[in-house]
């Protein structure tokens, strides 16, 4: 990989990443050990480096192994719940004397805390690792990982990359308060007490540390990756619309309530979702260029997706024919190599003009239980048809596989009302609450129509059209 010459300064960092066991500080990891020419990484586990192979293992099972070879890692135990991490001399000497870069991404996202659980998660962590890090000899800069959802309190319209005072309140005040009395008056105006605590924790650093090299990154939604370390890489609990879908489809109540905005009658607010891996190349290029201040990452440029969009998309069930469109050709053939050639079903005997005659009359033929949809037979009838009835016609025939979102044109994610087949398929398997409708897909991939070669539906392999898009502008 050639990479530019701003991200040849990884060659003199030496980086401390907390939270790599999660969904961003795996990815970064993924990308600072492998993909960059980073000189060491100080990863910070609560637990012991076995647990925290067996995540990474978990999250990205066929990248563990080059970020093993890559011999960068450098494990400190120690619990960002605790003063100075729990750290003990030797590793908060060599922190001192080596780090270069810190990352700070770990964190607790849940939103149901009350706003002392996520002060003491969210907030006083990162004025800790703050006070540490002023005494790092060799400090470049400090990333603190933020949310774009600290300015959940104003008005519909453009947010700055500035601080906004949500009250009157002095923030050491509404801290001593929080950790006192266990509330602030503040906090309703927040959609939720992380977003206060991490509101808090950015007005804190600002204030306590003026001189410390901080960078506070604020990203929106994370949404499943683009490119790596592999597609759609990302854990559901990480990825806050993935759990809406799930939560919302597990609601049996017909009657689903969902509150509007201020001042709008539906839901007109636009839920932001970036892809993890972008997240984490805005963070590092602009580690690369040592940005200082406040730097806003969301997607909304590419793909702005309303809440009532989401809605309409989770309650959408395409019938199966409008999926199947241009695919599962050849579903009777075994697994293997498709020549571009119009094969016949084994054992049929009936000519094509037969066979359409009697789809004409009967509305289907025998062969029809053959193929994974309606639209597949029809398909494979024109083929034949084609050639039989126009032998001399200078006709191709395009066979496209899973037609995906584009990349670039007519706009980054185009998928027109969402129909890309793996779209729908995830939608699907979405709206499943563990009844039928996900036998569907095990049904395809038992039929071979997703290219199943050992029968279980887990390793079937999935064509999606473009494959060569060289992804040279989100590319590390
Ligand atoms: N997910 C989103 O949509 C989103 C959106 C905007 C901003 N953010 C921010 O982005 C950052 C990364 O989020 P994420 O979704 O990647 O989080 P995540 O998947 O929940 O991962 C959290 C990480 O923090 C570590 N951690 C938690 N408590 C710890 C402790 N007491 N000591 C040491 N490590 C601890 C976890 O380690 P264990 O494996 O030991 O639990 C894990 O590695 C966070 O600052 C989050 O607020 C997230």
């Amino acid at each position: 990989m050639t990479l530019g010459p701003a991200l040849e300064v990884f060659k003199n960092h030496t980086v401390l990443l907390t939270g790599s066991t999660g969904a961003l500080g795996a990815c970064l990891l993924y990308k600072l050990a492998v993909q960059l020419p980073t000189k060491k990484i100080y990863v910070l586990i609560r637990s012991t480096p076995d647990v925290a192979l067996q995540k990474w293992r978990d999250l990205m099972p066929d990248q563990m192994e080059s970020i093993i070879l890559s011999q960068k890692l450098h494990y400190i135990r120690g619990d960002i719940s605790q003063p100075s991490f729990g750290l003990d001399n030797l590793s908060m000497e060599k922190l001192c004397r080596d780090v270069t870069l810190i990352v700070n991404a770990a964190a607790d996202i849940s939103f149901a805390s009350n706003i002392l659980e996520a002060v003491r998660a969210n907030c006083l962590p990162a004025l800790e690792l703050a006070r540490l890090a002023s005494e790092f000899s060799s400090l470049k800069l400090f990333v603190q990982i933020s949310t774009a959802y600290v300015n959940s309190f104003l008005p519909d319209g453009e947010v700055e990359e500035k601080i906004y005072e949500v009250s009157d309140n002095d923030p050491e005040d509404v801290l001593s308060s929080i950790l006192d009395s266990g509330n602030s008056s503040d906090t309703a105006r927040f959609f939720s007490s992380y977003s206060h605590a991490k509101y808090l924790m950015e007005r804190l650093l600002l204030e306590r540390y003026p001189t410390l090299p901080l960078m506070l990154l604020r990203p929106t939604c994370f949404g499943p990756a683009l490119r790596d370390p592999y597609r759609l890489y990302g854990p559901d609990s990480s990825l806050p619309l993935n759990e809406f879908g799930k939560a919302f489809i597990a609601m049996r109540d017909p009657a689903q309530i969902f509150h509007a905005t201020e001042g709008s009658q539906s839901g007109t607010n636009v839920l932001d979702e970036i892809p993890v891996d972008f997240i984490a190349n805005a963070c590092l290029l602009h580690a690369a260029n040592e940005t200082y201040g406040i730097v806003h990452v969301g997607c909304e440029l590419y793909v702005s997706r309303t809440f009532d969009d989401f809605i309409d998309l989770y309650r959408l069930v395409v019938p199966p024919e409008k999926q199947a469109s241009g695919v599962g050709r050849y579903p009777f053939l075994p697994n293997g190599v498709v020549l571009e050639h119009c094969y016949d079903h084994p054992g049929s005997d009936q000519c094509p003009e037969n066979e359409l005659s009697q789809i004409l009359s009967d509305g289907s033929t025998s062969q029809t239980a053959a193929f994974a949809w309606p639209c597949a037979q029809a398909k494979h009838l024109a083929e034949r048809l084609i050639n039989i009835r126009h032998p001399d016609l200078p006709v191709m025939i395009l066979r496209p596989s899973f037609l995906g979102p584009a990349i670039q044109h007519p706009y980054p994610l185009y998928d027109v009302n969402g129909t890309s087949p793996l779209s729908v398929l995830g939608e699907i398997y979405l709206l499943d609450d563990g009844g039928n409708r996900f036998h569907s897909l095990e049904t395809l991939a038992k039929n071979g129509t997703l290219n199943n070669s050992s029968g279980s539906s887990a390793t079937a392999s999935v064509d999606t059209q473009p494959s060569s898009y060289n992804y040279r502008e989100n590319r590390l």
